[in-house]
């Protein structure tokens, strides 16, 4: 049994890696190895030391890369993600690129390799997101609410 982990370079990925290999499974990394998280250089050598790890650098928005990987695995943790590097409001279309649309694309490549098996884990930033939208949406559902039985002219009763 293969299984392709993503951002299997990463800090809970490589130890995840350890231990798939520990149990004796064949592992692929796909990691695009984000210099904002490894640097200039990454050291691949203590993952691609271990028995039975492949690592390919490719990255989780690329249709093609995540086809390539998924060929012969037969499940994923999909660990890919941006985490927490930004500070700034500016960062929201790397995260929703990252997180988002990288997650649709590896779910758009399983479906079509008929890979079922999935680990997933949710970036916090992703969560924070979501609660975020969600409680902007309920206020804008109270607004719409209020607004639409409001008095002739505008005030709320
Ligand atoms: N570290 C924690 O305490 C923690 C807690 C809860 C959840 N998580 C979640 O676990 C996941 C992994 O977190 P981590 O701490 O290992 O992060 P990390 O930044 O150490 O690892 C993420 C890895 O993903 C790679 N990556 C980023 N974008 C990619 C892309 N588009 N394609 C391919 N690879 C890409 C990076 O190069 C990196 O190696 C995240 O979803 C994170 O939100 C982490």
């Amino acid at each position: 049994m293969t299984t392709l982990v993503t951002g299997g370079a990463g800090f809970i990925g490589s130890h995840v890696v350890e231990a798939l290999v520990r149990d004796g499974h064949r592992v692929r990394v796909l990691d695009s190895l984000r210099p904002d998280v490894h640097g200039p250089a990454p050291d691949l050598s203590p993952l691609r030391g271990l028995r039975g790890v492949e690592v390919v650098v490719g990255d989780t928005t690329s249709t093609r890369d995540v086809a390539g990987a998924l060929v012969g695995c037969d499940r994923v943790v999909h660990l890919a993600a941006k985490v927490g590097l930004g500070v700034d409001f500016a960062d929201t279309e790397d995260y929703v690129h990252t997180n988002a649309t990288g997650t649709a694309v590896l779910l758009g490549a399983m479906a079509r390799a008929d890979v079922r098996r999935l680990v997933l884990a949710s970036p916090w930033s992703s969560t924070a997101t979501a609660t975020t939208s969600t409680r902007q949406a309920r206020s804008c559902v109270r607004a719409r609410a209020a607004a639409s039985t409001s008095r002739p002219d505008g005030s709320i009763p």
